[in-house]
This record gives structure tokens, C-alpha cells and sequence, in this order.
């Protein structure tokens, strides 16, 4: 599985906690940083704007196969606000282990939005690994995926 990653400045060094923690781990990450304008030119580290972070990532997470993406900003909310207006993406925004257990095992979330402001790194980690490991349950909520595909094309 290759993971898409990716904060604004007030995500920014959890985020490059979670990648060194994930890279030893021996999994394949691309850290999309948070300085980066859409004509990639360098930005301004106070003008890492979550919105344009999370159409990066979610971009390349709705197009990838076997992808998925972390993304990081204070809360973990507006980024995962923004991220789900790109077709394709579930994401949601988790501050525990049994947030981040569902929303793999009943919405087959494909990103996992995290709070900087909110969790220790320690802590982060380990929904990270979370959200790795558990699996979409399938039967009843694979329907209700179909659902919410629905929804996408009708608005
Ligand atoms: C930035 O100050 C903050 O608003 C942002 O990181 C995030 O928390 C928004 O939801």
C-alpha cells in the first residue's frame, strides 16, 4: 500500500513525525510536505492553506490504486472537511482508537485526518498504525459506501 501524506504549518511537524515513524516501519510514503502552491512554486511557511493541501493528497488518493492518505492540520477538521469534497475520498477526522477502527471497518475511509493541536505523537502513531491494519468489514456497509458514491454524482 503506498501512503499519500500531507499538513498545513500547524500539522507540519507531526506530519514529519508520522512519516519517519511510518518509514521505519517499511512502509512506502510520499510526504507531499505543506510548500507547495498549485503552480508548485515554494509557499510562504504561514500560508500553508489545509484546503489546498488536502486537493493534493486527496487528488492523488481518489486516483491511486491501493493508496491511501494521512493529512494534518490543527484540529484535523478543516483539512478533512476539504478533502472530502474530492470524489472518491472518505475521509474522516479521528482523535481515538475507536473513531479511527470504525471509520475503517464500517466507512472504508481512505484518509485519516489528524489534530496536531490535539494528539501526542505517540498517540498519533498508533491510530496511524490503526488505520493501516483494520480492514473494511464489507456485507451491510459496502452497500452503504455504494451510497455515498451515489451521493457524488447526484450533486
Ligand atoms: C490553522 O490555524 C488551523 O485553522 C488549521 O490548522 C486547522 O485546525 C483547521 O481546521
Amino acid at each position: 500500500m503506498k501512503l499519500i501524506i500531507g499538513s498545513d504549518h500547524a500539522g507540519y511537524t507531526l506530519k514529519d513525525a508520522v512519516c519517519s515513524y511510518l518509514r521505519a516501519k517499511g512502509h512506502e510514503v510520499q510526504d507531499v510536505g505543506a510548500t507547495f502552491l498549485p503552480d508548485g512554486e515554494m509557499m510562504d511557511p504561514s500560508q500553508r492553506h489545509y484546503p489546498l493541501v488536502a486537493e493534493r493528497v486527496g487528488t492523488e488518493v481518489a486516483s491511486g490504486t491501493d493508496t491511501r492518505g494521512i493529512l494534518i492540520c490543527g484540529t484535523g477538521i478543516g483539512i478533512g472537511i476539504a478533502a472530502n469534497k474530492i470524489p472518491g475520498i472518505r475521509a474522516a477526522t479521528c482523535t481515538n482508537h475507536f473513531e479511527v477502527r470504525y471509520a475503517r471497518l464500517h466507512n472504508d475511509i481512505n484518509i485519516l485526518c489528524l489534530g496536531a493541536r490535539i494528539l501526542a505523537p505517540e498517540f498519533a502513531f498508533e491510530l496511524c498504525d490503526l488505520f493501516l491494519e483494520t480492514p473494511f468489514e464489507g456485507g451491510r456497509h459496502a452497500m452503504r459506501v455504494e451510497m455515498i458514491r451515489e451521493l457524488e454524482k447526484k450533486y
